[in-house]
């Protein structure tokens, strides 16, 4: 909403919104889907929010490239939320709705049972397709990577920093709170060079389970923490953060990324130099940004779980025309409906300067869709999808500039 016509419109749609909320008081009869949810609308903040990033104005994989990716579906499971290889290359291993880590044998075509993150499973974590109200018993693990010495660390939403030895079983909890505060929905996790973890709470409010509520809230209570396997110490390295999401460290240690998810902002966090202890904005991308993996190269690899549309992005201006929808007796999910593109995919890959380079996608996202993860290796694309059961597999071209490369301004 830009130009003449828009500025002729806001003051009316303004005028006619204030007498309806007048009226209707924000929901004092409760009657919106948000009642009872402790909804905060305080964080609504338009002031940094830049021209809408649209397809038009972002480079594209104009052949779809994602249509040719080979899936692999996962076996009587679902949402494989991100992958790890351990170190002799096996893999890769990911972790499933239902609590469980499997490990997929190329050789046989099968899915192993690895372990579980969750050391008070009940049957209910057994029943398919899992259900979300179910995972703060079985565990939602989220980020996995292997260490140095083989253990496999797990970002689980509800459980925790946790981790597994080389042979799997039972994960143990080595960190689940900071300064106090417990974790509320980890998510994520990377190594520096001498084994430091890095890991990202993405609220201290709400579980996974109300993720779109943590998006739609703009909640700032998340944290980018810090374990240190050593002394066992757990610091808060940055706070007050919107959705920190997918963290990766640099080829050198000198810095971190980590997605602002409900900002659809890629953050940069220095670890060395001057700038140490310091963040700042590393790109701006035209959906919401899950994990990231950095390459052999340096360079980094993000998943787009779905694109911002232009409907979205007008509302998140005219936030008050969100809030009196949400004030009316509709359903979350069908407003949301209204407002969501259909399903697509995008990965997108930056270089250490914050430049995307390579992107590809599947606009049908009839083939892939809600892509939460995307890495790198042996000429191979590996993706997966918080959802979906399945995960997929993009050769790789070894000449460089095999799709268009482009810059971002
Ligand atoms: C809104 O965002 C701007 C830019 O990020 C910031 O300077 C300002 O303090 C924010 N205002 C509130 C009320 O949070
Ligand atoms: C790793 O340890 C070395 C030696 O103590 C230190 O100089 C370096 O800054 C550490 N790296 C990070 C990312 O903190
Ligand atoms: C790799 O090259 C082939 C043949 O030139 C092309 O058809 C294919 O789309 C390329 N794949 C990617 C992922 O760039």
């Amino acid at each position: 909403m830009t130009g003449k016509k828009g500025e002729a419109v806001r003051p009316v749609a303004f005028a006619i919104v204030t007498v309806l909320v007048l009226m209707l008081g924000w929901d004092p009869p409760l009657i919106g889907p948000l009642a009872g949810l402790n909804f905060d609308w305080s964080n609504w903040n338009t002031s940094d929010m830049r021209p809408f990033l649209g397809l038009e104005d972002w480079p594209c994989d104009p052949h779809n490239k994602l249509v040719h990716a080979h899936s692999i579906s996962l076996q009587n499971a679902a949402g494989p939320e991100s992958l790890a290889f351990d170190g002799s290359g096996g893999g890769p291993y990911t972790g499933v709705a239902d609590g469980r880590i499997l490990r997929w044998d190329g050789n046989q075509g099968n899915w192993l049972a690895f372990g579980v993150t969750s050391s008070v499973r009940t049957e209910v974590c057994d029943m398919q397709p899992s259900s979300v109200d179910n995972e703060h018993v079985c565990g939602r693990p989220l980020g996995l990577r292997f260490d140095k010495h083989g253990n496999l660390y797990i970002a689980d939403a509800y459980l925790g920093l946790l981790v597994m030895g080389p042979q799997g079983g039972v994960a143990k909890a080595v960190s689940t709170q900071a300064e106090g505060v417990p974790f509320k929905f980890v998510n994520d996790l990377d190594f520096d060079e001498n084994g430091t973890v890095y890991f990202t709470d993405s609220s201290a409010r709400r579980p996974r389970k109300q993720c779109n509520l943590v998006t739609f809230e703009q909640d700032k209570s998340g944290r980018l923490l810090k374990y240190d396997p050593q002394t066992q110490q757990t610091t808060v390295i940055a706070r007050d953060l919107f959705y920190p999401n997918g963290i990766a460290v640099s080829q050198d240690s000198s810095f971190l990324l980590f997605s602002y998810t409900s900002k659809s902002r890629i953050m940069k966090f220095w670890l060395k130099g001057p700038k140490s202890g310091t963040m700042e904005e590393f790109a701006e991308v035209p959906g919401y940004p899950d994990n990231i993996r950095i390459t052999k190269e340096g360079d980094f690899w993000v998943a787009l779980h779905s694109r911002v549309t232009r409907l979205q992005y007008f509302f998140a201006k005219n936030w008050y025309l969100l809030r009196l929808l949400y004030s009316l007796p509709f359903k979350f999910d069908h407003i949301a409906a209204l407002t969501t593109g259909p399903p697509d995919a995008m990965v997108v890959k930056f270089n250490p300067h914050g430049e995307a380079i390579e992107a590809f996608e599947d606009r049908s996202g009839l083939h892939a869709s809600f892509l939460s993860y995307a890495e790198e290796r042996d000429g191979l694309l590996w993706m997966s999808s918080v959802f979906l059961p399945k995960i997929w597999t993009l050769p790789l071209n070894a000449s460089a500039g095999s799709s268009r490369r482009f810059g971002v301004v």
